[in-house]
């Protein structure tokens, strides 16, 4: 039997009374996981199931009254003057790619370390991905890095507010100023995040975000949403998002006979990224559950961070004090290099011996396949390479309990000191 660690619907969280060494126990021992990795990062109930029936029954169902609602409410909570829903992230930053007008040939610079979404829009118009290293420290994309790799070819930089942790923006800013250069804010694990006292995603010229299933609010499964003060962006995104029309703006153009005309977008083809309007109505209730939830992330977190703070070989990445993190992901970098083990070992042991799932993303993109055949080489940055032989991911969502954390910590303790004496063989190499 594996412990579920799913909430039934609308349940708010409470304090258990269930023997819960007991039940790790046996979960254990019938080979399940105690604290799995779960797919699903925040919490649904009641409310978004009646969001989801009254949208339902509109006479619309995508680019209707929800969404509306949804982008303004969106814009209001980041700051910023727009903001416009799409299919996914990887959709506003498709979007993003074809407002800036990137084109083949052009540089644009990325953190080493991302997903691959990041970089997806920039191979298909043929840009040069320049990846710039990470800070040490916070495991962000560092400024420094970002300036000693600015040419005459640089178009735009895309900063990733990994984890859940804002860039040093001001710095970045500037740079951007300097050289002219456009920046977009990868959002998707920044729901909610602040640099000193800005949301994440209303500091650069477009900021982009996730509704995917695993994310601090999620649209059932998928979903996105552009950013921006930009009143000509904004013109253009809905023509970009839906076949080079504004459904909104034609709507109160009608007139008979029917007549519609289809854009181009700076010279580009637009796309179908379109946000549903079922989806857009839960947002719109997940959002006013992103303070809580995203508390509830927090608290989790310093739990853990107090909790592991003695192992001399966990690090995990320093959080400045001008920053509100989000913790999507809670990182974790393994270092037994002392006694010949490693991140592998450090997961295989949390796996098997404790029955918690850990996961080693995000990899430097440029080490995929589809990067190495363009040519991009294997091991370009020494920080990102250092960080991700390190680097694993302990479960962090909205299902976790009190009880599991605290499993966690004391299983990461534990696994720690049997690595340093040698006291268990794993077997895990996957890198
Ligand atoms: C950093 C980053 N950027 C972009 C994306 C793409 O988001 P989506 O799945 O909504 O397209 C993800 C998804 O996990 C991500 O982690």
């Amino acid at each position: 039997m594996a412990v579920s660690s799913q909430r039934g619907c609308g349940e708010t969280m409470s304090q258990n009374t269930v023997d819960w060494s007991g039940i790790y126990k046996q979960a254990l021992e019938q080979g399940g996981l105690v604290v799995p990795y779960r797919e699903v990062g925040p919490q649904y109930g009641l409310e978004e199931v009646e969001a989801a029936v009254e949208a339902m029954q509109g006479d619309i169902l995508t680019q209707g009254p929800f969404l509306k609602a949804f982008q303004d409410e969106f814009a209001e909570y980041v700051g910023t003057d727009f903001a416009l829903g799409v299919s996914s992230c990887t959709g506003a930053l498709e979007i993003a790619t074809q407002l800036l007008e990137i084109r083949e040939g052009d540089e644009v610079i990325v953190p080493a370390i991302t997903f691959i979404a990041t970089v997806i829009p920039l191979l298909r118009v043929k840009a040069k991905v320049v990846f710039a290293d990470l800070d040490p420290e916070t495991h962000l994309i560092s400024p420094a890095s970002i300036e000693a790799q600015i040419t005459d070819r640089t178009k735009a930089i895309i900063v990733v507010h990994m984890n859940g942790m804002p860039c040093d923006m001001d710095p970045i800013m500037d740079l951007a100023r300097k050289h002219d250069l456009k920046v977009i804010e990868d959002c998707a694990h920044a729901m909610g995040a602040e640099y000193k006292g800005t949301k994440a995603g209303a500091i650069g010229d477009i900021g982009c975000f996730s509704f995917h299933t695993v994310k601090n609010i999620s649209t059932l499964g998928e979903g996105g949403m552009l950013t921006t003060n930009d009143a000509e962006f904004a013109r253009l995104i809905p023509l970009s998002r839906w076949v080079g029309m504004d459904l909104y703006e034609d709507l109160e153009k009608y007139w008979i006979p029917f007549f519609y005309d289809i854009r181009s977008v700076k010279g580009g083809v637009p796309y179908n990224f379109c946000l549903g309007e079922v989806q857009a109505n839960v947002g719109r209730v997940q959002l006013k559950k992103l303070a809580w939830m995203n508390d509830r992330r927090r608290e989790m977190a310093a739990r853990i961070t107090a909790g592991i703070a003695d192992l001399e070989e966990i690090t995990v990445p320093s959080v400045p004090d001008d920053r509100v993190h989000s913790y999507h992901l809670y990182p974790v970098l393994y270092d037994g290099s002392g006694y010949g083990t490693n991140r592998d070992h450090f997961m295989d042991v949390l796996f098997h011996e404790f029955g918690i799932k850990t996961a080693p993303h995000y990899l430097p993109p440029y080490k995929f396949e589809i990067m190495r055949e363009m040519g991009y080489p294997e091991d370009l940055c020494p920080e990102a390479e250092r960080i991700y032989s390190q680097l694993t991911n302990t479960p962090m969502n909205m299902s976790l309990t009190d009880e599991q954390v605290d499993y966690t910590i004391e299983s990461i303790v534990k696994t720690v000191e049997k690595l340093r004496s040698g006291n268990t063989k794993p077997e895990m190499n996957f890198s």
